[in-house]
């Protein structure tokens, strides 16, 4: 059985023995990342500082939020703007593992500059089991490359740390319980954030587009299961299609964008099943996403598919 609180101790007496200098937290207001930056600041304290890169592809309100999170936390805290690096770099990139790779990539980049100019010697990231799981550890095929395990460079300058490398999401959720951390259960975010949830190239246009839809899933779906509707999913959020269709808007032909509705339930995101959003729910969260997207969204679809055969993300 996991016991998390025998986990923090063990892991805090290692860190301290392990982190010789200053080190940098990729932190991106995630449980994963959250809980990681928890502990080694518990064992570091002010050598730890905390590092979030706003990539463009964050949720609605999320930047303040992850700046709350940091700072009710006493972290060392360094906020990066780095949208329009991003954007540049994933212009006409329409094949996902690629955008995983730059997205990856720049990430790191964007790391060791800090790293150069803060003299810190190591990289802690909150990877857990199936990050590298699913990107090919061991003998496995890649499934994905998730962005934190895809993007590291042979010969990286900094030192890599992965104290929860071991973990799964219920047992990482554990240990964010136990030390009383407020984003506990929080649902999962990829790290290459709304850009693999827009399928083809992740413009900035496109990007607003799936903001603004993942924003109305996660309202709706949370109004709903406060009303007792149903029960929270483990995960929900919108993805944008790479394909158009027809439609009427107004008296006058559209052709527009199909924005998709996933909604699941898991443990350990190794395996999902789809959730039962009830059809009012799903009546309400599709007008409202075409009357507040209409004018270039006229389709919403509902996923019913489970992992396997799909995945969570669509990529
Ligand atoms: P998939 O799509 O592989 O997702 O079934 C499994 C879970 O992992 C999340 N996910 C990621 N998390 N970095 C992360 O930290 C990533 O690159 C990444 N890609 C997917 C996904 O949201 C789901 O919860």
């Amino acid at each position: 059985m996991f016991n998390p609180e025998q986990f923090i101790n063990e892991s805090i007496q290692t860190l301290q023995e392990t982190i010789k200098g200053r080190a940098l937290i990729a932190f991106s207001g995630g449980v994963d990342s959250t809980v990681c930056a928890a502990l080694v600041n518990k064992a570091i304290g002010d050598r730890l500082i905390a590092v979030h890169v706003d990539t463009g592809f964050m949720r609605k309100h999320e930047a303040e939020q992850v700046k709350n999170i940091m700072e009710s936390m006493g972290l060392n805290h360094r906020f990066i703007d780095a949208s329009k690096e991003y954007f540049s770099a994933l212009q006409n990139v329409t094949d996902p593992e690629e955008k995983r790779r730059i997205i990856g990539k720049k990430f790191i980049d964007i790391f060791e500059r800090v790293a150069q100019t803060e003299k810190l010697t190591y990289l802690v990231q909150g990877t857990i089991a199936p990050d590298w799981i699913e990107s090919g550890g061991e003998l496995r095929d890649t499934i994905k490359s998730h962005h934190n395990v895809g993007g590291l460079p042979d010969k990286m300058k900094l030192k890599l740390i992965e104290p929860l490398r071991d973990l799964y999401k219920d047992e990482v959720r554990k240990l964010a319980r136990s030390l009383r951390l407020s984003i506990s259960e929080r649902q999962p975010f990829p790290g290459p954030g709304l850009a693999i949830r827009i399928l083809g190239e992740a413009t900035k246009d496109r990007t607003e587009i799936v903001r603004e839809a993942c924003y109305i899933v996660e309202q709706e779906i949370e109004k709903a299961s406060e009303q007792g509707k149903m029960t929270l999913p483990w995960q929900y959020f919108a993805v944008l299609l790479p394909v158009k269709s027809v439609g009427v808007h107004g008296d006058k032909r559209a052709y527009g964008d199909v924005i998709a509705v996933r909604a699941v339930e898991s443990i350990d995101a190794m395996t999902c099943a789809f959730s039962n959003i009830p059809s009012d729910v799903i009546d309400i969260i599709s007008n409202r996403i075409t009357n507040t997207l209409g004018d270039s969204v006229n389709r919403v679809v509902y996923d019913v598919t489970n992992k396997p055969p799909g995945t969570i993300e669509w990529e």
